[in-house]
């Protein structure tokens, strides 16, 4: 992909911090939040095609990963029929992380069950011999983790220290000091978040100057025909699956609901860029007809004091 070639000497040519702060396993959720900000109980949110209190947003997206989070990995393949695993794998080979002289600060934001974080490590291990590469696969739902803690007693990273477990909103990464991180990952996570613009604003904070904000998400189909079908299937069948093969119904109708509120290509390129970063190329890259697209920016090497 061309802006491999754009991330790599941005890459090369930085410093890097210790990251000795983020070592521990944070177990619980920390507020930050200011209490002389406008009240979020008056402002609103979507909560997939409801309104709902910001207030309540956390609340009921912390409900739905908690009930999907046992079937989360089956439920996966069944809704995407396996493209998900094509995606993840095309994803991480677009980012082509760690360096065999550089070992990579990796985070993995609403890394849920370790699907990102574990190809992360295989990528930068087997392909780039990084071994020293490490990453922190953060949720706000400790649900979700204790799957991917789960997962990861599977693979050769298992209690390991180039792996390790954060408790956290994607929108206040207090714990995670500025200028820390190498690459920041999100995939499938930001549709659900209730401030994606100030998420994004942490993303930029936490990242090295020329570190990478790299985002899978699902966006917008372009072709109007192959879109009637895929919103046929996913709202004629994912509900239908969920209630089938994890007895839940709603939470499947949240999910396929979010994706329609997500804003499409152009729109999360322009949030990306309003939160400082520069964007390579046209901004994204469309797979499978634009169901889903991969999102990219680097942090500015000259900041602004
Ligand atoms: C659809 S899952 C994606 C998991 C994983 N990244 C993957 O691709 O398989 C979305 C995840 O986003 C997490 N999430 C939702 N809101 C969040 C927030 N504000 N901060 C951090 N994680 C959040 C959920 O708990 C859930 O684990």
């Amino acid at each position: 992909m061309a802006t491999r070639s754009v991330l790599r000497p941005l890459l090369r040519s930085r410093q890097l911090p210790s990251f000795s702060a983020q070592r521990s396993l944070s177990t619980s959720l920390r507020r930050a939040d200011s209490p002389s900000q406008p009240s979020n109980h008056e402002r609103t949110t979507h909560f997939g095609f409801e309104t709902v209190p910001e207030a309540e947003k956390e609340a009921r997206v912390a409900g739905v990963f908690s009930n999907v989070a046992a079937s989360y990995d089956t439920m996966n393949d069944f809704m995407s029929l396996g493209i998900h695993r094509l995606w993840k794998d095309h994803f991480v080979r677009s980012i082509n992380p760690g360096s065999p002289n550089q070992a990579w600060k990796m985070l993995d934001i609403a890394g849920g069950t370790g699907d990102i974080a574990f190809r992360l490590l295989d990528h930068a291990t087997n392909i780039n011999s990084s071994p020293a590469s490490t990453i922190t696969i953060s949720d706000i739902n400790p649900a979700m983790l204790a799957e991917g803690k789960k997962r990861s007693l599977e693979t050769a990273y298992a209690n390991s220290p180039r792996l390790d477990f954060l408790v956290a909103n994607a929108e206040n990464l207090h714990t995670i000091p500025s200028n820390s991180i190498d690459l920041y990952t999100v995939a499938f996570g930001i549709r659900n978040f209730t401030d994606k613009d100030k998420a994004l604003r942490e993303a930029y904070r936490v990242l090295k100057p020329g570190g990478v904000f790299a985002c899978l998400e699902f966006s917008g189909v372009t072709n109007p025909i192959l879109d009637a079908v895929y919103k046929q299937w996913s709202f004629g069948a994912i509900p239908m699956i969920g209630q089938l093969v994890a007895g839940d119904r709603a939470s499947y109708q949240y999910l396929v609901e979010s994706i329609e509120k997500f804003p499409k290509q152009e729109e999360f390129k322009n949030m990306i860029q309003n939160a400082g970063f520069v964007v390579p190329g046209k901004g994204w890259e469309d797979l499978t007809f634009g169901i889903a697209a991969i999102h990219k920016g680097i942090k500015p090497i000259e900041t602004k004091a």
